[in-house]
């Protein structure tokens, strides 16, 4: 068994176990990347103090996210196609987040289906909704969420259009994937892969197929995308599903303090400070710098979680430093996933954590709610000088 010490060490073996359509989707951003390096780069910027002869016994990384109770504040995000990366990838990574105590979100375009995940855990899971024009479907989809009980709706705003992801056009990405030659001769180094898919029936958009009307063929992500999102969606529509759903509510997606005081206006639990990973709008900031603004329209008065770019529990614990209160990791437990199943996101949870507790004990700090500007050094100017 290979040694685990660092994310890294599961993505090498993520490439190497799980085809290159799959590993390509997980690892790339829109246009020049620009934003998906700056998401892991600016946390770099950032140091951590290091302070000596404190106490350090007694740690604990424990907290809340929306009022629920999580051994660390690190929750697994919505991941489209997670069951592409494994056979029943969503309902493996479900397992590893309810053993270890952090919540796990299913994205709308995961293959296992709300049904399934439900059937197969014992606490209930976030839902990820994507807002489709079909009005029909969406009541149903949120109503399905709503009978798995699941505890909040994490509603992602950023996705409205798809933002172009080059290799995945030149992969002819598509689930389950189409065995050109070139994907034959890439699954023929594949076997385990192929071996678990052929074992299970759950290959195809678990949320979709069999219940939207008029879509034939959900295979190809982008045109399904194209059809179906709403890219009218807007603050009034957010209000309705708000009602529809009349649980917890996390908005996903914002990335600017005007649409952060929007999103306080609609009331909601939590904002998740995001830019999709990087996939959506490149040449924006990378969501580590642009929290400070954010928080300072909207801290205090609604919880403001972080996604995109963290790698390690070094970067968790500056996102909680800088003013988060709850973080998400995306990639860091696909990589997880697709080199080890279920124990692999587990490893990808306990490198994190043993990261997070090592790192927050140095800073002189015993608690994770004690966590605070007190621990990091930030650049000057760090948020950006930009013009009006
Ligand atoms: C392969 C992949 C698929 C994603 N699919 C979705 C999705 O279906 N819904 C969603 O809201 N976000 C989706 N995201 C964005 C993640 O929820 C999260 O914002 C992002 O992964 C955070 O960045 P990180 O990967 O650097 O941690 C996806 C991200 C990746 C990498």
């Amino acid at each position: 068994m290979p040694v685990i010490t660092c994310i890294d060490d599961l993505k090498r073996l993520h490439k190497r176990r799980t085809p290159k359509m799959f590993y390509d989707y997980c690892e790339s951003g829109s246009w020049t990347e620009q934003t998906f390096r700056e998401n892991t780069s600016d946390f770099e910027d950032i140091r951590l103090r290091q302070r000596v002869a404190v106490n350090m016994e007694g740690r604990t990384l424990a907290t809340k996210m929306i009022g629920q109770d999580v051994s660390m504040p690190v929750a697994l995000a919505p991941v489209g196609l997670t069951g592409m990366q494994r056979a029943d990838g969503e309902i493996k990574a479900a397992k590893a987040a309810e053993k270890f105590g952090v919540p796990f979100t299913l994205s709308t375009m995961s293959i296992c289906s709300i049904e399934d995940v439900a059937e197969h855990t014992t606490k209930p899971f976030w839902f990820q909704l994507y807002t489709m024009k079909d009005q029909d479907y969406l009541k149903r989809l949120i109503q399905r969420a709503k009978d798995a009980k699941c505890s909040a709706l994490v509603i992602t705003l950023d996705l409205q259009i798809l933002g172009q992801r080059h290799k995945d056009l030149k992969n002819g990405l598509s689930a389950p994937p189409k065995l050109t030659p070139a994907v034959i001769a890439d699954l023929m180094t594949k076997w385990t892969w192929g071996l678990e898919m052929l074992q299970t029936n759950r290959r195809q958009f678990g949320n979709i197929v069999g219940h939207v009307k008029g879509v034939k063929d959900t295979s190809r992500l982008g045109e399904w995308t194209a059809q179906q999102f709403d890219p009218a969606l807007d603050w009034s529509k957010i209000e309705q599903i708000k009602e529809m759903w009349g649980g917890p509510v996390i908005l996903k997606g914002i990335l600017d303090a005007e649409d952060a005081v929007m999103a306080k206006k609609v009331g909601c639990d939590a904002i998740v400070v995001s830019n999709h990973g990087g996939r959506q709008q490149d040449g924006a900031l990378s969501s580590i710098r642009a929290l400070d603004p954010i928080l300072q329209a909207v801290g205090g008065d609604l919880e403001v979680h972080l996604d995109s770019g963290i790698r390690s529990g070094q970067d968790v614990l500056k996102a909680i430093a800088m003013g988060a209160t709850g973080t998400y990791i995306g990639r860091a437990f696909i990589h997880g996933l697709g080199a080890q199943g279920e124990a692999g996101v587990t490893a990808a949870l306990e490198v994190i954590r043993k990261e997070m507790d090592i790192s927050m004990a140095f800073t002189g700090k015993r608690d994770i709610k004690d966590v605070d500007r007190s621990c990091i050094l930030v650049p000057e100017g760090f948020s950006g000088r930009w013009q009006d």
